[in-house]
């Protein structure tokens, strides 16, 4: 199937566009264009990672010198202010749909607060709890907190397959696909030309990236190996970059430093088309996750709710 078979295929499926120009560049992404800003993203997720890990570490093993009493002085703070961050994290959810937020820095500036908030709020409750089980009460809302707050991790993570980077845009499918047919011109371009048997591979790629089956199970074992597909498809494509540019090179008389311009050209705009390609035929996939996550999610969410309000209760009653 050609990418304009699996533009007419995904339209089907697609939300209406977003008005943000697409985001190629995905979680795993290797394309230079903004790679900086990418980078520092990533560091900053790891870094955050690494500390929340480092301290949960440090608390767990400290927890039998008792430094901190749930029900007194700093222990006694620290689940205040870790429950007033979870109560303050709900501005993003309880607004995201509104004008005021909208989507662009002001949403991404939110959600990002979003994260660091559910991150920040249950390590300084597991902090509170002195990383102990107690009541029944404590324990049923420790437990919630664990659940929604290791669903938003999982949440994140789908999140970042259907929208463009986190300010809410999701990806524009139909978009992704158009910039595709694009590239495909383009890497011809590239390497001067390869009598179609360049624009052929491409084609073959988008085919094989085009899950068959609309299946649940089907799909997940369709996205499992994509990265294997994408590894092999890129070298088999990029020995035919080689191949064209080494023959037009000669007719041409490229010097080296134009061989190794037209081979760098080429490289980027075949991970490029091959990342759009890739997104694209996932989307319907991550979407289909992240509706199911949502059933889950919410649930959870309210589960902790009431067990947060009657843990405050019972603590303060008995
Ligand atoms: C105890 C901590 C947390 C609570 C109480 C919480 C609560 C919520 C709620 C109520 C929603 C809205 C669901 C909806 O729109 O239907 C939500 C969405 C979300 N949360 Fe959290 N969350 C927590 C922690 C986290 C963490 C740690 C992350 C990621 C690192 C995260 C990522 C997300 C994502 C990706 C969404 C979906 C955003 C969207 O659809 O725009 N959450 N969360």
């Amino acid at each position: 199937m050609s990418v304009a078979a699996l533009k007419s295929q995904t339209r089907k499926e697609e939300r209406p566009a977003s008005p943000a120009s697409p985001d190629l560049r995905g979680p795993h992404s290797k394309i230079p264009r903004g790679a900086e800003k990418t980078a520092k993203k990533s560091f900053g997720a790891t870094a955050v990672g690494m500390a929340t890990v480092a301290l949960i570490t440090f608390g767990f093993m400290i927890r039998r010198q008792e430094v901190l009493v749930p029900g007194e002085g700093l222990g006694y703070t620290l689940g205040l202010v870790g429950g007033l961050m979870m109560l303050l994290l709900l501005v993003y959810p309880a607004f995201k749909r509104s004008r005021f937020f909208g989507t662009g820095k002001k949403a991404a500036f939110w959600f990002q607060w979003h994260m660091l908030l559910g991150i920040a709020g249950p390590l300084l409750i597991f902090f509170h709890s002195n990383f102990s089980l107690g009541a029944m009460n404590s324990n049923v809302a420790l437990f919630s907190m664990i659940l929604v707050a290791g669903s938003g991790v999982i949440g994140r993570y789908i999140y970042t397959h259907i929208h463009s980077g986190l300010s809410g845009a999701r990806l524009d499918v139909g978009s992704l696909l158009t910039q595709a047919t694009k590239l495909m011109a383009g890497i011809e371009e590239d390497v001067g030309g390869s009598g179609g048997l360049l624009t052929k591979a491409l084609a073959d790629f988008s085919t094989r990236a085009t899950p068959k089956r609309p299946g649940i199970l089907q799909s997940a074992l369709h996205v499992m190996m994509m990265p294997v597909q994408l590894r092999l498809s890129q070298s088999h494509i990029m020995a035919q970059v080689h191949r064209s540019i080494a023959h037009n090179g000669k007719a041409q008389n490229w010097t080296a430093a134009e061989v190794k311009a037209h081979t760098r050209a080429a490289k980027n705009h075949v991970s490029e088309f091959m990342l759009a390609v890739s997104r694209a035929a996932q989307f319907a996939f991550w979407e289909r996750m992240f509706a199911l996550w949502h059933v889950l999610h919410v649930p959870l969410f309210f589960l902790l709710l009431v067990s947060g309000v009657i843990h405050v209760v019972a603590v303060h009653l008995y």
